[in-house]
């Protein structure tokens, strides 16, 4: 059974029946058609029959002269730029990164928790709020092309060091909260970027890994996320990536850029290569590349390449209109930035609202957790630098953040990439948290030190952490101390501060999964993500229940790297030759694989507690139309507060498809974040609509290329996690042919 048009055909038919049917009258007028829309697409048309091919082939290219991979200067210390042309108005284009706020040189900007703790919130208004920060701070710098928008499926690799930029493993999930960020970024008039298209889901050998995956797995996976992530938020730009994807380079790579992303999606923007990811002049032209980054390697000889018939005018003609159609479309012709001082103090504030909605609380064994301020006595804090600053990810990633920074050394690999602790105090926080009790601090270093600190006190809180960048993956799961140059056992210290004191809580600070052999004798564990600038604050209020755990986990934590789909990470024989990394999982990703392999996590997505209770009951399904036959549903219940604190739910709705489709058990199709005070209880209905963009109830069908919703039994589960303890079987919908 085909998906279901959103217009039935009958519909317009009649409509335009209708229409040319009236009137009655035979006369001929001349009067002349009416001038074109003022469109983008018009706008970019009209400008481009002005242009000369010089003019053209300068919009197609960075502007950077230097071939040196690193260490070039550009203005407004951008990533990039592309040189305006004043004679016909246009503008220059300033490219930045901005994951997790303003990146590269362009000035001390608002350091927000990683992109995992916004995916984390699984809001998206929290997410639009997390974008309208990187937005209107760019702005502000006058740079108007934002590199932000990483949406690559990590969950596949847990270990990759770019986990943080990322939005986790679901493509529902992810897509939906990248698009909720590019969303806001476009709203200040800045072309926004997803990246790194596609399939760059490791950074190990990043620049000549071969992924290899098929068709339904690659459609039903990360492409399902950019698919998501480029419909819901008309993004006008794409970045490709390093990577080749089935033995093509994804820069050059027809089947992604020309097939799945400009026909199948009617991406009407611009691809650009990652930096110097470009590897040919008429390829790269050919398969669908609009714009070579950051210098003019491979598409300095495009004018002689379209000369020599090799490639055709009107591809360099597409290129230019989808650049000039994007400027148009987000307002960068109609809105002059105005440079001028970011407000650094409310957007702090945001940032750690972010974090309180995004940090997930895992485990809270005696209800150790909230800290009552008023009668706890003593505090060890233990760890991690706890005593002035948070870690933050590595990488183009990286922010100054408005706070200060203190610098560690750069791990090798990447070197290029140096460890940054941005200036926020959790010890301090607690201080102010806490005025009458007496907070002392051990940094870890000195195991006896810290054991006696924390046998002294009523309650020990061990921070711990662990640096991530882009360029490397983490060699393992277990916590790795990359930050100093004596490096701390952090697994051992966790477990002799729970071995000298009964009321252990752990506080961590990482941009990937990690295991943890200490967790029995702790009692309470926090995941705080990169939490951000204003990480120490959040934490504080977090830990005294000032504010209520409400995050989610948008990527599961496994119990070992032997449940992961390659318990090795492949590695590259040299800097230069491709070598396959074999995706046999395809659309298994995340809880997926735990789920189709009967493995039990160590936490399972969607999981996370709080300090209150909630309790779900009536759940129904509800069919939006009389048919029982009609792929749109709704899930109907009530969610009640049962517990004495204010707190919110995420409530989440997950299907098992017909068997016959050999699909994982269950996927996420659907959710809604609830606030609700204590006692209160809300009638909640989440709908189901299978003309959302994320194709919730089909499979991707290779044999007709397209999306199909097969016949057969359809299971409708409904609960607070991925894990099959957590979830009530709300019912099942037959769909018929
Ligand atoms: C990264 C991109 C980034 C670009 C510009 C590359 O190394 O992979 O994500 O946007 O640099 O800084």
């Amino acid at each position: 059974m085909k998906s279901k048009p959103s217009i039935p055909l009958f519909l317009i038919l009649i409509a335009s029946a209708a229409l040319s049917g009236c009137g009655g009258t035979t006369t001929t007028t001349t009067t002349p058609p009416p001038p074109p829309p003022n469109t983008p697409d018009t706008r970019a048309t009209a400008l481009e029959a002005q242009m000369t091919q010089a003019q053209k082939l300068q919009l197609v290219m960075g502007g950077v002269t230097s071939n040196l991979t690193y260490g070039y200067t550009v203005p407004r210390g951008a990533a990039g730029y592309v040189p305006g042309i004043p004679a016909l108005n246009i503008p220059t284009l300033y490219l930045a990164d901005g994951s997790v706020g303003v990146g590269n040189g362009v000035g001390p900007a608002t350091a927000l928790p990683s992109s995992l703790a916004s995916a984390a919130s699984w809001d998206t208004a929290e997410a639009t709020k997390y974008g309208n920060i990187i937005g209107t701070e760019l702005a502000d710098y006058g740079i108007n092309v934002n590199l932000g928008g990483n949406s690559n499926l990590i969950g596949r690799e847990p270990r990759d060091g770019r986990t943080f930029e990322t939005k986790g493993e679901d493509p529902i999930l992810a897509g939906k909260i990248t698009a909720a960020h590019l969303n806001a970024i476009q709203a200040q008039h800045i072309i926004a970027d997803i990246k790194h298209f596609a399939f760059n889901d490791q950074e190990t050998g990043r620049t000549t890994a071969n992924a290899i995956i098929d068709d339904r797995g690659g459609r039903e996976s990360d492409l399902l996320a950019f698919e998501i992530g480029v419909k819901d938020s008309n993004v006008q730009s794409v970045m490709c990536s390093y990577n080749l994807t089935n033995s093509v380079y994804d820069c050059e790579n027809p089947s992604l850029l020309l097939q799945t992303l400009k026909t199948d999606w009617a991406f009407p923007g611009f691809v650009m290569s990652d930096w110097w990811a470009t590897h040919s002049t008429s390829n790269a032209a050919i398969a669908g590349l609009d714009q070579e980054e950051p210098n003019q390697q491979y598409f300095g000889p495009l004018g002689a390449a379209i000369t020599a018939g090799q490639v055709p005018q009107s591809r360099l003609d597409d290129m230019v209109h989808r650049i000039l159609r994007a400027m148009f479309e987000v307002g960068i012709f109609d809105n002059p930035q105005t440079l001028q001082p970011i407000p650094a103090a409310a957007d702090a504030a945001v940032a750690q609202d972010i974090e309180e909605q995004g940090a997930v609380l895992l485990k809270n064994a005696s209800n150790q957790l909230p800290l009552n301020a008023s009668t706890i006595q003593s505090i060890a804090v233990i760890g991690s630098h706890a005593d002035t600053a948070v870690l933050s990810g590595g990488g183009s990633a990286q922010v100054q953040p408005t706070s200060g920074v203190l610098t560690g050394p750069q791990p090798c690999p990447p070197c290029w990439a140096t460890v940054t602790w941005d200036i926020s105090s959790p010890l301090k926080a607690i201080q102010a948290t806490a005025p009458s009790a007496k907070v002392q601090y051990a940094d870890g270093s000195d195991l006896n030190a810290a054991t006696s600190l924390a046998s002294s006190s009523q309650v020990a809180i061990v921070f711990v952490s662990q640096w991530a960048s882009e360029g490397m993956d983490e060699t393992t799961l277990n916590l790795t101390d990359l930050t100093s140059a004596a490096p701390i056992d952090q697994d051992a210290l966790v477990a002799a501060i729970a071995a000298a004191n009964p009321n252990t809580i752990v506080v961590i600070e990482t941009g990937n999964p990690i295991v943890m052999p200490w967790l029995t004798p702790v009692n309470s564990v926090l995941e705080a993500w990169y939490p951000g600038q204003a990480g120490g604050p959040a934490i504080a209020d977090l830990l005294f229940g000032i504010a209520n755990p409400s995050g989610k986990l948008p990527i599961t934590f496994p119990a070992s790297v032997s449940q992961l789909p390659r318990p090795n990470i492949p590695q590259p024989p040299d800097g230069y030759t491709p070598f396959n990394v074999n995706y046999t999982e395809g659309y298994n990703v995340g809880y997926k694989w735990y789920d189709m392999n009967n493995l039990t996590p160590l936490f399972p997505f969607g999981y996370g507690l709080s300090y209150t209770t909630f309790t779900i009951t009536n759940p129904a399904i509800v069919n939006n139309l009389s048919s029982t036959t009609t792929p749109n549903f709704q899930v109907t219940f009530t969610l009640a507060n049962t517990g004495k604190v204010a707190g919110a739910e995420v409530a989440q709705v997950y299907l098992g498809l017909p068997s016959s489709l050999n699909e994982p058990p269950r996927r996420l199709v659907g959710w809604q974040k609830v606030p609700l005070q204590p006692g209160a209880s809300q009638a909640v209905t989440i709908e189901i609509d299978q003309n959302d963009s994320s194709h919730p109830m089909s499979y991707w069908d290779t044999g007709s290329s397209s999306w199909q919703v097969s016949s057969g039994v359809y299971t409708v589960y409904l609960g607070n996690s991925e894990a099959a303890s957590s979830l009530t079987t709300v019912g099942t919908i037959n769909v018929s042919q």
